[in-house]
């Protein structure tokens, strides 16, 4: 099939690529001429793991290319793909500027019938607003077809050629059959093409992001409790998860969720709901919960160095909003820097993909490093943002001889509290119970010595002995009187 996608983003690239990988004729189009520019050139606007190859692949053998010229791009195409960005306007509502436009653009430059099919994440009605729109620009017959897009950034590829379902919403049946044609290779008997009407495709797309936010936040604020109760979060998980009802899947604690979906998406709807007098409670609760989150890890690490939090530098590893990705739209990492530099603290960062993007909006607010460990040289603490997995297993010696103080704050629970502890760490994770030589108190208490994978450093270790249950920012704030 001939295809055209409006929009070379992380959605309209990967879903053009995949597209032609599956061997159709594919054109991606976008106005940023720039970026078309450098995909002609070989290079890639984005970081998404295996994508530029499938691009490089599909290119040399004539299956992809891509344009700014959109009445060109369009002309033989069966099929339009939109995949515009949809951000969030001033109301918290999306805003659809950028699809009526891309839309209308497509409608003027028509010259036979098309089938127009909505992959960016839209409210509901905006297919039949798109209609509307369109109409007013074209005599010439057109479809709008609704096919939300549930890809992850960081395994997009990999979600766009086996998703769990593809959605489709239609109104001809001729539209929805010429969309299971394509998508042919992509379903299977537990991968289903579901088709509906475009209204409930359009809200599907907002209920599964609302739903996967929520567990999110609900198992944030559980690990909070289980902080302040000195019970262990990953305990917890395991005692849920198991339960078949209930699962494991969303259900990691964290520094909350960011990105160029979730936090929008949570917010369009909470408008969508308002907009027909339907009250939003939970989403509200969810978006403030979240927001709340994303303050949690500066906030310990701020009580921990207490007064003298002014003379101390952090560095921070992973700055993108999860794992592989460059992409920092909302990320938590960023909400971190901000709340260290206000306080003072002088900020060292890293991550493997999304240094440049951070460094175009803080400048030498901050210091910059590629690789993880120069990041460490001088600092006070080390604070994991991003799970990236090059941060799962460091090497503590190489760390302990760089750091002034060895603090570790695990925003992503990334790594075994007593194997850091053993090499000399203070560690702090999300609804875990911090160890370490730096610990309260009472901690000290009760912690043994057991030999050091290290030598050269005292081994605390945690036993499962009692503990007073204390509230965290109490028992920091008593610590830190300790060696301010
Ligand atoms: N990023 C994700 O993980 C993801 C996943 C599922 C759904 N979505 C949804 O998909 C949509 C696109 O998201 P994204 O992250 O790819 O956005 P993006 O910002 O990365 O890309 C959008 C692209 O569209 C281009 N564009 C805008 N208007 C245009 C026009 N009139 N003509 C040609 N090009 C135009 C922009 O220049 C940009 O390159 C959004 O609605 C988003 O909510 C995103």
């Amino acid at each position: 099939m001939k295809i055209a996608v409006v929009g070379t983003g992380y959605v309209g690239l990967v879903t053009g690529t995949c597209l032609a990988e599956s061997g159709n004729e594919v054109v991606c189009i976008d106005k940023v001429s720039a970026k078309v520019e450098l995909l002609r050139r070989g290079g890639m606007p984005i970081y998404e793991p295996g994508l530029a190859e499938l691009v490089h692949r599909n290119m040399s053998v004539g299956r992809l290319w891509f344009t700014s010229d959109l009445s060109k791009g369009i002309a033989d195409a069966e099929l339009i793909f939109l995949a515009v960005g949809t951000p969030q306007s001033d109301s918290g509502a999306a805003d659809l500027n950028g699809i009526w436009a891309a839309g209308c653009e497509v409608a003027a430059h028509m010259t036979e019938p098309k089938i127009i099919v909505i992959k960016s994440t839209v409210p509901v009605g905006t297919n039949a607003g798109l209609a509307d729109r369109m109409a007013c620009v074209t005599d010439i017959p057109f479809d709008i077809a609704s096919n939300p897009e549930f890809l992850k950034e960081g395994s997009a590829i990999n979600d766009f050629n086996h998703p769990d379902r593809v959605v489709v919403g239609a109104r001809r049946p001729e539209v929805l059959s010429k969309l299971h044609e394509l998508y042919q290779p992509f379903i299977s008997i537990d991968r289903p093409f579901l088709t509906m009407t475009p209204e409930s495709a359009e809200l599907t797309k907002y209920v599964a992001n609302c739903l996967l936010a929520t567990k999110i936040s609900f198992i944030n604020e559980m690990s909070n409790l289980c902080r302040g109760y000195e019970a262990v979060i990953d305990d917890v998980q395991r005692g849920i998860g198991y339960d078949k009802r209930i699962g494991f899947s969303f259900l990691s604690p964290g520094v909350g969720y960011g990105g160029s979906c979730f936090p929008k998406d949570i917010r369009a709807a909470i408008h969508m709901a308002k907009a027909i007098g339907e009250p939003a409670r939970m989403m509200e609760a969810v978006d403030a919960a979240n927001e709340a989150q994303k303050r949690v890890l500066g906030r310990t690490i701020l009580e921990y160095f207490g007064e003298t939090a002014r003379e101390k530098t952090v560095a921070v590893w992973g700055l993108a909003f999860k794992a592989e990705t460059d992409d920092i739209r909302e990320s938590p990492a960023l909400v971190l820097i901000d709340d260290l530099l206000r306080a003072g603290v002088s900020v060292r960062v890293t991550d493997p993909e999304a240094i440049m993007n951070v460094c175009a909006i803080y400048g030498d607010k901050l210091t910059y490093f590629d690789g993880q460990y120069d990041a460490l040289a001088g600092a006070d603490a080390v604070a994991i943002a991003t799970e990236w997995s090059v941060y799962r297993h460091p090497d503590y010696v190489a760390m302990s001889g760089l750091m002034r103080r060895r603090a570790i704050f695990d925003g992503r629970n990334l790594l075994e509290a007593s194997q850091a502890a053993r090499h000399g760490f203070f560690y702090c994770g999300m609804g875990r119970v911090a160890m370490g030589v730096d610990a309260w108190t009472d901690m000290r208490l009760d912690i043994t010595l057991e030999e050091s994978e290290d030598a050269s450093v005292e081994a605390p270790v945690a036993t499962n002995a009692p503990r007073k249950s204390k509230r965290l920012s109490t028992r920091i704030a008593r610590e830190t009187a300790s060696f301010a």
